[in-house]
């Protein structure tokens, strides 16, 4: 695997290339019901196939998905920025996916919970429509001074974001029920449950929730991996499956983006 671009390299050492065998999923001798097994080799469950199984890199096509997409200036400075400040914005791949989600809804109303230096907020912006507002919840006043940079950077109006310094579990409560029309939560893991139930309440029907780090360094799907950030994000991740209200879908872009519209 070869990666070149400056904001892929962390991830190089978090994501370890496996090799995964896929049966042929076409023709007529294809290998009826497949079991994707520990290790993520997908087994047949029946013998009839006679078919070599292709060999395929997830980690390489993991890879080339997170680079398909260049990143603008204003986008790799905010990373930089970023960087400097510790926190960790969304991966390449889950930016992509954030702006193609907001150029398919064009909400009006969004809110973010976890602001950091603003990678996200301006994948967001460019896929929101012009009078879209993004109001922004993050705890720490430097980093949405970085955010605000990076806003600026990208000449994005004033009027199109609506900073708001405070702890999200102080702010969230005091935003309107149904008012929203996507909800990002990517802030502390020990409170993403709560952001979760709380973006909710907030979305409006035909709204779209979404959680990062939702495969959390890939122990989510590891189930000998207990700890409480893993822990709390695969119970949100089985929670988003049951709850009735949601048509959940769980995407492998950076580093998991459970997506989910609220019926
Ligand atoms: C992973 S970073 C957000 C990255 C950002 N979404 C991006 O992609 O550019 C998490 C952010 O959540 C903020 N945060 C942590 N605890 C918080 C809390 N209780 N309330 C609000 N924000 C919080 C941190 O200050 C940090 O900026």
């Amino acid at each position: 695997m070869r990666l070149t671009r400056g904001p892929i390299g962390p991830v190089r050492s978090i994501f370890a290339a496996r090799t995964f065998a896929v049966p042929r999923t076409c023709g007529r001798s294809r290998t009826r019901g497949t079991a994707l097994t520990r290790g993520g080799r997908l087994g047949a469950t029946s013998r009839r196939s006679t078919e070599a199984p292709i060999p395929t890199d997830k980690a390489l096509s993991w890879a080339y998905s997170e680079e398909y997409l260049p990143e603008s200036d204003v986008v790799l400075r905010a990373r930089d920025r970023a960087a400097q400040l510790g926190c960790t914005p969304v991966l390449p791949g889950a930016g992509a996916v954030l702006r193609v989600l907001a150029a398919a809804v064009q909400p009006r109303a969004v809110v973010e919970i976890g602001t950091g230096a603003g990678v996200s907020a301006l994948y967001l912006l460019e896929g929101m429509p012009e009078d879209g507002v993004l109001t922004t919840i993050d705890v720490e006043a430097e980093h949405q001074r970085a955010a605000k940079l990076a806003f600026a950077e990208a000449s994005i109006r004033p009027t199109r974001t609506r900073t708001i310094s405070g702890r999200a579990s102080d702010v969230l409560p005091r935003l309107t029920d149904g008012g929203y029309d996507m909800v990002l939560v990517d802030a502390d893991k020990e409170s993403a449950a709560y952001y979760v139930a709380q973006a909710l309440r907030l979305l409006r029907r035909g709204g779209v929730l979404v959680v990062d780090n939702a495969l959390w360094h890939d122990r989510v799907a590891d189930p000998a991996r207990r700890d409480e950030a893993t822990t709390i994000l695969r119970e949100i991740g089985r929670s988003v499956r049951e709850d009735d209200r949601l048509v959940p879908a769980l995407l492998p872009s950076g580093d998991g983006l459970l997506v989910a519209v609220r019926r």
